[in-house]
């Protein structure tokens, strides 16, 4: 993506759900929208609100608004328009798009995933496991939070149908190496099967390059309406028998795994939140968050532990905290009443919880390219009076 030169107040500009006293770090749950995403859904619901295939002015500009999401959808991840589909969030694309996977696998066939993933990319292969006894296993990390690779290499055996890995932590913020684990996925002759749903408002995506088979995140945590978004290798959403009935189109086949009609006004918002990062572009969002991210570690006042990598290299600056004596709850809670808002407990990232002995979970700080070093100054601030 071309840079575009850009301020941190030309961005907050663009928001105005930004401009209130509460500071958000709680972007790893979802981020706020630009006006101009809450403007598009609007939009379309006062000029083009209609299903699809009509021989009438709401339908045709329904349709065209749906292809469009499509093809903003296929930049954004560098996919073909008939590889990617949307659908409700990523949890229910990830349980859809398994099931139609592993139809023909058998009980033995075995799936790797790790402790770093949310359990949108866990449970969704346990269910599984449950129903055709397939064996499901967990890749370690290090006391830094770094995927042990020479383990991961350990679990692959011939009966290794998918390697199911976080493109990056939505718990300690890790960045994996996604090309290496997709290269050692292939090599077992398994799917590489990406969350991307917590790096996706960090950094481009390029479907290809990281030699991903299925990808999946969720337009609501990079500047976009509640959405899910997968992508799948042609190949591979041609060979799967989909669960869909029977009058939907199969072409592109994409849209074989997108059941029922789908949410055109927040597809008309997922466009609007693609041009908006467009605009912004990956290189703003990098700098500035990886500036955040270096003045929160270093102003990290003494009586809080990090958990993770304890530099800005390769990770997202999404931190987890706890206090020396208060919980993550207390601290939490406290936060917000001073106007930040922060998430606390596992987040559903339950494994990497337990793999640190942390039973109440942490304190989040998600910070992303919209907050500001004034933020960030008076987070420190209030983290220490705590
Ligand atoms: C890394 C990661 N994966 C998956 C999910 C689940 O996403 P969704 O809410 O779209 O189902 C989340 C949500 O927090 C997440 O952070």
């Amino acid at each position: 993506m071309a840079r575009v030169v850009t301020s941190i107040d030309a961005v907050r500009a663009r928001f105005r759900a930004l401009q209130r006293p509460l500071a958000f770090f709680d972007g790893p749950g979802g981020t706020q929208v630009p006006d101009s995403v809450i403007d598009a859904i609007a939009g379309y619901l006062r000029a083009a609100n209609a299903n699809l295939g009509g021989p009438f002015e709401t339908s045709r500009l329904s349709d065209e608004l749906v292809t469009n999401a499509h093809v903003a959808a296929a930049g954004f991840l560098n996919a073909t328009v008939d590889e990617v589909a949307f659908g409700a969030n990523m949890t229910t694309m990830n349980f859809a798009l398994s099931r139609a996977a592993a139809r023909s696998w058998r009980a033995g066939d075995e799936i790797v995933c790790t402790k770093l993933d949310h359990d949108g990319n866990i449970s969704p292969w346990l269910e599984l496991a449950h129903d055709k006894g397939l064996v499901v296993s967990l890749c370690e990390v290090d006391d830094e939070c770094h995927l042990d690779l020479d383990h991961l290499r350990s679990l692959l055996t011939e009966r290794t149908r998918v390697v199911a890995f976080p493109w990056a932590s939505n718990a300690v913020g890790t960045v994996t190496p996604v090309s290496e684990v997709t290269g050692l996925a292939h090599e077992a002759g398994a799917l590489a099967w990406v969350d991307a749903v917590h790096y996706a408002p960090h950094g481009p995506i390029d479907v290809q390059a990281a030699g991903a088979d299925v990808l999946l995140c969720s337009p609501y945590k990079f500047y976009g309406p509640h959405l899910g978004l997968g992508f799948g290798r042609r190949e591979l959403l041609e060979s799967w028998r989909p669960y869909k009935v029977r009058p939907s189109d199969d072409f592109p086949v994409g849209h074989r795994y997108e059941t029922g009609t789908l949410a055109h006004e927040l597809l008309a918002g997922f466009v609007a939140a693609v041009d908006y990062l467009r605009d912004v572009g990956w290189d703003f969002v990098a700098e500035h968050e990886r500036e955040l991210g270096r003045q929160f570690l270093d102003g990290l006042p003494a009586s809080y532990r990090l958990h993770g990598i304890p530099s800005s290299d390769g990770r997202v600056p999404t931190f987890a905290i706890t206090h020396e004596s208060r919980s993550p709850q207390e601290v939490a809670t406290r936060l917000g009443e001073r106007g930040f808002a922060v998430w606390h407990g596992n987040y559903y990232a339950v494994e990497i919880m337990e793999r640190l002995g942390l039973e109440d979970g942490a304190v989040r700080i998600g910070i992303v390219h919209t907050n500001t070093a004034d933020e960030v100054e008076r987070l420190l601030a209030a983290l220490a009076e705590i």
